[in-house]
């Protein structure tokens, strides 16, 4: 059973990602080989870094999905979106039509820190009283503070699913994301790793490195994170 990655960034020219559709099936084949077949796309919805334009965003996911099929990849490809917690995640919710990820109910949302303030809570209240639920993006890049397992409980208690990024066990985000990951695998508190990848000349090492670490944390079994339990929460089969 091949392994899912519910956060990437590989449409072409829509944010940092690659520049060209040949770049995104060469990430899409890096993928393959490290045992992927299921790829969620969500490129970043902040508009004070990037200017999301949803009409370019859907018609370049439809045209790689169209590649994929042409070149015979065995690779599912999902449209979502990397959410900024503020302004455009609030203006898509108000407008009830927010990129989920897939056809599911879930958001990936990027949090500025794991301290959250009574405004914080009360939007995310609105946000799950309306039915959607969220992901928390690479939350080993918070930042590790004294507030950071209270900020953490306040996710959990809210059914908030904790991403992690892979690279962050190579190393890509410092020596604290990277030991605070292993802290919260080691206390069971991560539910998804995904590559977050941006197709970057250096990322293939760090994407196999990665994967050695993670499967000898996770005693040989990377799937509890990021195989069929997370297809089916998130309704990608
Ligand atoms: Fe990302």
């Amino acid at each position: 059973m091949g392994l899912v990655d519910i956060h990437t960034h590989i449409i072409p020219d829509v944010d940092d990602g690659p520049k060209n559709f040949e770049d995104s099936i060469n990430i899409i084949r890096q993928l393959y080989q490290l045992g992927i077949d299921t790829i969620v796309a969500t490129p970043h919805k902040r508009r004070s870094f990037f200017s999301f334009d949803d009409k370019k965003v859907i018609e370049n996911f439809n045209e790689l999905c169209g590649m994929i099929v042409e070149r015979n990849l065995c690779v599912k490809l999902y449209l979502g979106a990397e959410y900024y917690f503020g302004t455009d995640l609030f203006e898509d919710i108000n407008n009830n039509s927010p990129f989920v990820i897939g056809n599911s109910k879930y958001l990936l949302v990027e949090f500025k820190s794991l301290r959250f303030s009574s405004q914080d809570k009360e939007n995310l209240f609105r946000i799950f009283t309306l039915g959607y639920k969220i992901i928390a993006a690479h939350i080993e890049r918070n930042g590790f503070n004294s507030d950071s397992f209270e900020g953490i409980e306040y996710l959990k208690n809210n059914s908030v699913l904790l991403q992690c990024d892979l690279m962050s066990l190579s190393g890509l985000w410092g020596k604290e994301a990277k030991s605070f990951m292993e802290e919260l695998i080691k206390r069971d508190f991560v539910d998804i790793i995904s590559t977050d990848v941006h197709c970057r000349d250096f990322e293939s090492k760090l994407l196999s490195e990665g994967f050695g670490i993670l499967s000898s944390l996770a005693g040989g079994a990377p799937e509890k994170y990021m195989g069929l339990g997370i297809k089916k929460r998130l309704g990608l089969l």
